[in-house]
């Protein structure tokens, strides 16, 4: 296990490009799997959580082709009926993606698979996914009634349901649209808060029969899917570290250049003007994914609320955020986010001990916390509790203090941003 000394204070300045986008690497693996033909992408992200949907599929038969240097993948699709039953169980390594919607694939297909992970992974809850998969028709066994892997699926044939994503979790959604891909009738989902929509958007390109009916997403099955080739954007949940970092530390300076700007992902941008940042967004593509430039000047920020209608738009920005608001003027309140008790760690308990640690004044709440801002951070040690968001979200806290800050537990970034402590120290001006 290896830790990361870091020295502050420091400025961010210059400009960065992000890692391929995490959630559209994941779907463009799996939407060329299921297609008919050859799909090529640039830019895809080549991190751990990645890499396991990628041997996952070929471990269902598929030939993928990752040329390393290029960042380069090309997918020989076989079509929705071309997986092959797997010869061992899917190791998914920490990755709930993976897990989640992989488990809609497998339901519409007439062999049986056990998908595992990781101990973080084991024990995040799944039966928000094999719950509605077995009311259209499919056969999942696991822990605690097929809440915890390994879970294991035997798909079968399939019919619509309606269901409500009261979770507001786009990889539920996406999980119950790839299943709808094999079930009789309509499968219909409600969202009252929209969650990110880049299953719906390849769905869409691939020629899947999926429409909207006011408020409902619907899927109908589909016989064929057209593969394509597209060039992923740069992941803005990476790249908001960067983004956050550079917006709270006055004398900060930076660009971040071919960004996924996809609305129902930019709700960090939209939380950091309103607590006054100098942010400025310039898109320059709209389809199939908006994406763009985004530039930041650093100054004092102040404190602001962030409510349940807005966290899926910025869930797995909430760490770095929180170390923002821990430094920003005045009172910050978090609510509606007990999503984050289930992610790779508990989000909330992980990031308030550790910015408590090292002087922050924040107190935890069920569904978020409450955060008086402070000026500086001071010098200590802190806990990644082997989850990659909290240990960037720590990295970048380090910025705000005089002296060393020891991170134990690092070699987690590598699930999203294997070179994040590279960028850091290109980027960091002392
Ligand atoms: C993701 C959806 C979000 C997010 C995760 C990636 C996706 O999870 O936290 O990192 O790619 O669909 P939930 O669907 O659980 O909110």
């Amino acid at each position: 296990m290896h830790t990361v000394l870091v020295k502050g204070p420091g400025v961010l300045s210059g400009s960065f490009t992000p890692p391929g986008d995490k959630s559209i690497s994941h779907r463009a693996l799996m939407l060329g799997a299921l297609s008919e033909g050859q799909s090529t992408y640039t830019h895809f992200l080549q991190a751990e959580d990645c890499l396991h949907t990628m041997k996952a599929f070929q471990a269902l038969g598929l030939t993928i082709d990752l040329f390393r240097e290029e960042g380069k993948i090309v997918i020989q699709g076989k079509g929705l009926f071309g997986l092959e039953a797997p010869r061992s169980e899917l190791y998914l390594g920490n990755s709930g993606t993976t897990m989640r919607l992989l488990l809609g694939i497998l339901a519409g297909q007439r062999f049986e698979a056990t998908l595992t992970g990781d101990p973080s992974l084991s024990l995040r809850p799944m039966r928000r996914v094999t719950q509605p998969l077995k009311q259209m028709g499919a056969q999942i066994k696991g822990r605690d009634n097929a809440n915890f892997a390994p879970l294991t699926i035997h798909g079968g044939r399939l019919h619509g349901i309606d269901f409500e994503n009261r979770l507001g979790s786009a990889q539920v959604k996406s999980a119950l649209l790839l299943g709808g891909l094999y079930a009789q009738g309509k499968t219909r989902i409600y969202e009252e808060i929209p969650s990110r929509d880049h299953t719906e958007r390849f769905l869409k390109a691939a020629g899947a029969k999926f429409y909207t009916e006011e408020n409902w997403l619907v899927i109908e099955k589909t016989d064929v899917l057209k593969p394509f080739d597209a060039e992923i954007p740069g992941d803005i949940s990476a790249a908001a570290f960067f983004i956050v970092g550079s917006a709270m530390i006055p004398g900060s300076q930076l660009a971040i250049k071919n960004v996924g700007l996809n609305p129902t992902r930019t709700g960090v941008i939209d939380v950091l003007i309103r607590m006054g940042a100098k942010v400025e967004v310039k898109q320059s593509q709209a389809e199939p994914e908006p994406l763009g430039t985004i530039y930041v000047e650093g100054r004092r920020l102040t404190g602001t609320r962030i409510s349940k209608r807005e966290i899926p738009s910025l869930i797995d920005e909430l760490p770095v955020l929180m170390t923002a608001m821990a430094l920003a003027e005045g009172e910050s309140l978090i609510s509606g986010a007990e999503e984050l008790r289930v992610k790779e760690t508990d989000r909330i308990h992980s990031m308030v001990n550790n910015l408590n640690h090292i002087g922050g004044k924040l107190r935890e709440l069920p569904d978020g916390c409450l955060i008086e801002g402070v000026e500086k951070f001071r010098p200590g040690k802190i806990q990644s509790f082997g989850d990659h968001r909290t240990a960037m979200s720590l990295a970048i806290a380090s910025l705000a203090l005089e002296g060393e800050l020891l991170i134990e537990d690092t070699d987690c970034v590598a699930t999203s941003f294997p070179s994040f402590f590279q960028e850091f120290d290109r980027l960091k001006v002392q």
